[in-house]
């Protein structure tokens, strides 16, 4: 059992193999503080870290200098307006308009494996994986009732959190911000790690001190979004790929959150992680409850090499799910930069036709297929097939692919609504708006209200009679815009600040009933590329479009990002057509193989138009993807050299869990004169195996690859890429 109850401290501790979580009931009002979080410690006795044998003491010998105690105080759970003035946790507005809130310990239970989050996405785990602590506190005069949870993985150094909390008063409660995690630590000169970006650059990584104040990442765009990312690390100044203390927080959702990190004068950080409190409200009715979203914390001693390692098992055992869980996928052609609006039947033919024959499994017919749509300015809700453009029907199409061997897979865009569509014209309710404002068009689309049930019913009915009416075993869903001018013509006045999150309950519930009625489906999530790129879209789509960027050189940055927190197996990846539609660069087709080769890989490009000697290359690709697939999929992904930090080269590798078998890609980016072989320093080998080089007779012994290196012969040419599979014989 992870977790034990030490009576006679009044502590909770909480061990993963490598990690220790301690938690303290103190003083006779029972304040519940935060002891350690860090290496595993096999003693308990630590209550002395909460440090209140020194002033300002606790409230039962100090009480003149309450304020003190709970501005100091390291709290496992920070309430509003009564003292403690660092970021809090949890806010309301009472019948009287009044906002402070206090908590209080009254009770626990430990019990094995996980219950769910009703309506959430969450980690799930079985009862010999993992084991639960719910700690039942108490704010006496609201009769606010709060269940902190903390899941403790077994084999992983994973925590996850989640707060339920309940009204049990006979008055209505407001709650105004309700996060799902708090954690006070002493600051051993931290700094933060988060993810950031834009259309087309998704999720770069930034590091920087730690300094007094508040600072971290947030969105309020109602999706997890291009530009920020639900993921911070704090990290000890010297952490390093591989040594060096390492605090990841993961939020499992997708709309607006709130990840931040505060130093205060005491130097003591408190990192909170949650729902972004602007623009939220939950109104609790007696007896009703509100849980937050989980939040996965990670804790590594061996640098970020290790955190990364330890989410991509966590994301792979338990999050993601259904028959695509631990299984290969088809490699499939999209035709969206190949032909954008305009294609029909004939050339989705041609291009399946070619497809089939170099070996390519699925064709993915992207976005334009229905209603009036041939631009993106319209028809967005008219879900009915265009027979215009697909002539003989969606089946025709569909069988004549399933003829050439080939899987079909379909567009969606179901949030979305176009002013210009039919749906529009009947149910412009429907949209999310601001009665009487003009709403803010993105890509000339709005949003559809989805914390409306009758619109969700519209959405999912649409769905369901396309993927009912033909052989579709792939849906592609896509969210195009964030959401703005928030409102719903269906919310009352006291519940439009429900909206973002009821909007986010309502992508999850359709997104479940989807994959309910159609469990063989593999659903693949996108939002303009990787917007909606977050552990909750995983719960339900083994795989997430990673960036519209395609181009191989950007991607390096894009999933290095990427892959610090989420497994390979998850990372949407295509080959495309050179000059690159985004960038305009030229890269070897050879190089953007070995690139999206890190991820699902695919192609998106008219293979009937691109160079021979590209299309040549092809059926090898699609060889070295199935030689490879279970390695990248199921191994340990280990990050060697990085081209966003030395803008020269780009180096990783795979290892197989039973270190048997490495694969390890290197990117020349840039050629450099004049220079003898570049050395890499492999990772994770069992040392005191023997490697060969396939295709060669080099062998070499597994330390001396990691710690001596290995010599990469230089590349003539920018953009350079080559494999290297090594086996142990
Ligand atoms: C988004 C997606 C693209 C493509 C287009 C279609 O931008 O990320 O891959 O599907 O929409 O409009």
């Amino acid at each position: 059992m992870g977790i034990k109850y030490y009576e006679s401290e009044r502590a909770f501790k909480l061990d993963t193999p490598q990690s220790t979580y301690m938690i303290g009931i103190v003083d006779e009002e029972d304040f519940i503080g935060h002891i350690y979080y860090g290496k595993r410690i096999e003693d308990y006795h630590l209550s002395y870290l909460l440090r209140t044998n020194e002033g300002p003491y606790v409230p039962s010998k100090n009480n003149r200098d309450r304020g003190s105690f709970l501005d100091c105080f390291p709290m496992e759970y920070s309430t509003h307006g009564i003292g403690d003035f660092r970021e809090s946790c949890l806010s309301v507005k009472t019948s009287k308009g009044h906002s402070a809130c206090s908590l209080a310990y009254v009770d626990h239970t430990i019990y094995k494996g996980k219950k769910t989050l009703e309506g959430l996405p969450a980690t799930f785990g079985k009862d010999n994986e993992c084991t639960t602590l719910e700690l039942i506190c108490r704010d006496k005069l609201l009769q606010l009732e709060v269940v902190l949870s903390y899941t403790v993985f077994e084999n992983l150094d994973v925590i996850t959190r989640s707060t339920k909390i309940t009204n049990k008063h006979t008055e209505n409660i407001t709650l105004t911000k309700a996060l799902s995690v708090c954690l006070d630590m002493d600051n051993k000169d931290f700094e933060l790690l988060t993810l950031h970006g834009s259309w087309a650059r998704e999720r770069h990584m930034q590091r920087r001190r730690v300094g007094y104040g508040k600072q971290g990442t947030s969105s309020i765009r109602g999706e997890s979004s291009h530009q920020d990312h639900p993921f911070m690390a704090l990290l000890t100044a010297d952490a390093t790929e591989d040594r060096g203390e390492v605090y990841g927080f993961h939020f499992v959702y997708s709309g607006n959150f709130m990840a931040q990190v505060e130093c205060n004068q005491f130097d003591t950080v408190r990192a909170v992680m949650g729902i972004e409190p602007t623009d939220f409200s939950w109104q609790l009715e007696e007896q009703a409850s509100f849980t937050t979203p989980e939040v996965v914390m990670v804790y590594s001693a061996e640098g970020l090499g290790k955190m990364s390692r330890t989410l991509h098992d966590l994301y792979r055992n338990h999050l993601i799910r259904g028959i695509y869980k631990d299984k290969k996928r088809p490699i499939l052609i999209n035709n969206w930069e190949a032909t954008y609006f305009d294609f029909d039947t004939d050339k989705l033919l041609a291009i399946a036709r070619e497809a089939s024959a170099l070996g390519i499994e699925m064709l993915v017919m992207d976005d334009g297929w229905f209603g009036t749509r041939s631009s993106d300015n319209c028809a967005l809700g008219d879900w009915q097939v265009n027979e215009e453009k697909i002539k003989g029907g969606l089946k025709y199409l569909v069988d004549e692919v399933n003829k050439l061997g080939m899987a079909f897979g379909i567009w969606f865009e179901p949030e979305m609504i176009s002013p210009d569509s039919d749906l529009y014209r009947v149910h412009p309710d429907w949209a999310i708006a601001v009665p009487n404002r003009e709403g803010t068009l993105c890509r000339n689309q709005y949003v559809l209200d989805l914390s409306r049930k009758e619109v969700r019913d519209y959405v999912y009915e649409c769905l369901r009679k396309v993927l009912s009416s033909a052989n579709i075993t792939y849906v592609k869903w896509d969210m195009n815009r964030p959401l703005t001018n928030i409102g719903s013509y269906y919310l009352e006045a006291n519940q439009q600040g429900e909206l973002y999150h009821r909007y986010v309950l309502g992508v999850y519930e359709l997104q479940q009933r989807l994959i309910d009625e159609f469990p063989e489906l593999l659903l693949e999530n996108c939002s303009g590329g990787g917007a909606r790129f977050d552990p909750g879209m995983l719960y339900y789509s083994p795989q997430i479009w990673c960036s519209d960027d395609t181009d191989a050189i950007e991607r390096l940055k894009i999933q290095e990002g990427t892959a610090l927190i989420y497994p390979l197996s998850a990372i949407g990846a295509h080959v495309s057509d050179c000059p690159n539609h985004t960038v305009g660069r030229t890269t070897p087709f050879e190089t953007r193989g070995y690139v999206a080769l890190l991820g699902t890989f695919g192609y998106e490009l008219d293979v009937t138009r691109i160079p021979e000697e590209d299309r040549a290359m092809i059926p090898q690709q699609v060889a070295m993807y199935h030689k490879y697939n279970d390695l990248v999929r199921q191994g340990d992904y280990y990050r060697i050299a990085s081209y966003s930090q030395n803008h020269m080269y780009d180096c990783w590798s795979v290892v197989s869990k039973d270190k048997k078998e490495v694969l390890v890609t290197f990117v020349q980016v840039m050629a450099r004169p004049n220079y003898r072989s570049r050395r890499i320093y492999l990772k994770g080998l069992d040392t005191k195996a023997f490697y060969r080089i396939e295709g060669s007779e080099e062998v070499y012994a597994g330390d001396a690859l990691m710690y001596g290196g290995l010599n990469i012969q230089s590349i003539f040419g920018d953009f350079k890429g080559q494999l290297i599979h090594l086996i142990a014989e």
